[in-house]
């Protein structure tokens, strides 16, 4: 039986809600929250949580609006639960079990991380297995997919994830956030080899990743142009955006081919790679991946870019395959900051500014 669920996403800076049919998106809503937040250089956790408290409704309407449906037309509600800003996930789980007591739908909480690694069955029925580069503000990780609730970690970041590089990057350079589409306009009119930049863990073996001494070389490069011409001007700061980008594509990319080694030691019949996550947006990173999966006669999997940013979709879409396979949650279910998605990976250093990093 075909499902049609609504989705609900809170769990970082965008309310978001979706209403998918199968593999069909009726609708899909989000009210992102940059302004809000532009005075601060980041997303604050108590203004967010606040704006989704004030947001979801709206955007469930409108959601079921556009889609032409009202709630007696669903058959439940996939809600995040987790790993998010924690006022975030809780006012949508909150919203989400209202809902659900209301009318007495089904309820599933969904895994972030899963939403997003999911997005390319429902962009593309990619079948399983598939290697996936989950790439974001506050993520970055290589999962082999087996399904929707099987996944193996093979490799991510040890420190910061290449989303908050970006946005640190335009912080440093006096860029307006979220930083990565302001940095990689920049870059178009600069020169990538005038600052020579490291590429972190790059000749190490494996696939873990590291973007936090990236972040520092932009600084001291910024700051020596800044003592030796006493500011900043447009070209040294489009040479800066080239040279930082360039640095995160050749590691990401050389990181991609040693994962892609590892997932097909395991799956040699199955040549599939998929990216997704804000940074997954990026032109020259997306470009690259694509000729390396060329090189490699892999198939290369990089959804719409509104579907790889956060999105209500995707949750949506992974509700529907966890309540196919008999998933149902109550409304004991809770919000959880942290929830790596393979559970018997070691657990990842740190957490940034928006949530925890596995
Ligand atoms: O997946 P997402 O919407 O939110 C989460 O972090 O979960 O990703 C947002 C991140 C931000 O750090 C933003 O700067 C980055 O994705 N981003 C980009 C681009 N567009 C968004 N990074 C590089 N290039 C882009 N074009
Ligand atoms: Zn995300």
């Amino acid at each position: 039986m075909t499902l049609t669920i609504l989705g609900i996403e809170s769990s970082c800076d965008d309310t978001a809600a979706a209403v998918v049919r199968g593999t069909e998106i009726l609708s899909s809503v989000v009210y992102g929250q940059t302004d809000l937040h532009a005075d601060f250089g980041g997303v604050v956790p108590e203004i967010a949580a606040r704006a989704h408290a004030e947001k979801l409704d709206h955007a469930i309407e409108e959601a079921l609006q556009k889609a032409g449906l009202t709630l007696a037309n669903l058959d439940g509600i996939a809600v995040t639960s987790g790993p998010g800003l924690i006022g975030g996930v809780l006012s949508g789980v909150m919203c989400a079990k209202g809902i659900s007591a209301a009318t007495g739908l089904p309820l599933v909480g969904v895994n972030h991380l899963a939403g997003h690694s999911l997005t390319p069955r429902l962009t593309d029925q990619l079948p399983y297995p598939y290697l996936m580069l989950l790439v974001s503000g506050g993520h970055c990780q290589f999962l082999i997919v087996e399904g929707h609730d099987t996944y193996q970690r093979i490799g991510g970041t040890i420190d910061d994830a290449p989303g908050e590089a970006f946005d640190k990057t335009a912080r440093i350079l006096g860029l307006q956030q979220p930083g990565g589409p302001h940095v990689e306009n920049a870059a178009r009119n600069g020169d990538p080899k005038r600052f020579s930049l490291p590429r972190p863990l790059l000749n190490q073996p494996g696939c873990d990743m590291s973007f936090s001494g990236l972040k520092t070389a932009i600084l001291r490069a910024r700051d020596s142009v800044v003592a030796e011409k006493g500011g900043l001007e447009l070209q040294d700061q489009a040479d800066l955006c080239a040279g930082f980008q360039a640095a995160v594509t050749d590691v990401l990319i050389e990181k991609t081919r040693r994962a892609m080694q590892i997932y097909l030691e395991m799956n040699p019949a199955k040549r599939s790679f998929a990216i997704a996550g804000g940074v997954a947006a990026n032109g020259a990173i997306r470009d690259g991946l694509l000729r390396l999966c060329a090189e490699l006669d892999t198939d290369f999997v990089a959804p719409p870019l509104q579907l790889c940013t956060d999105n209500a979709a995707m949750i949506a879409y992974a509700g529907i395959e966890m309540m196919q396979a008999g998933h149902r949650d109550d409304l004991t279910l809770s919000a959880r900051p942290r929830w790596p998605l393979d559970q018997r990976a070691a657990p990842m250093l740190g957490s940034g500014k928006k949530g925890a990093k596995a």
